[in-house]
């Protein structure tokens, strides 16, 4: 059987720390679903999940700026996600290859 290389792979900050712990975490208050909400999404958007991996990982040390995503190739560093910035990213970026630039960390913080 014959295994299609990835177009995306999409790296999904699901670190939930303990209240109280000295860093924040991406899977916060009022944002606990964004990673079964972009699943539900692809499905709805038609984007096939063979080619485009969303996979939920550890922290990617950009914790004040989460919830974080991490797209490959390329090292898209998203900030700050929420649904209707999840949405805009999988049409312009997963879909049709354009990332939306407004949406990825500052170069300060991504050099
Ligand atoms: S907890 Fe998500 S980047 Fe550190």
């Amino acid at each position: 059987m014959q295994m299609p290389k990835p177009q995306n792979i999409m790296f999904m900050c699901q670190v939930k720390r303990p209240p109280n712990f000295p860093k924040p975490s991406c899977v916060r208050e009022g944002k606990e679903d964004l990673f079964p909400y972009t699943q539900q999404k692809m499905m709805e958007m038609g984007i096939d999940p063979e080619r485009n991996w969303l996979v939920p990982t550890g922290c990617l040390n950009r914790c004040k700026f989460g919830p974080v995503m991490l797209v490959e190739p390329g090292s898209y560093m998203y900030v700050d996600l929420d649904k209707d910035k999840i949405d805009r990213i999988l049409e312009e970026h997963i879909k049709n290859g354009n990332p939306v630039k407004e949406y990825l960390i500052a170069e300060e913080f991504w050099a």
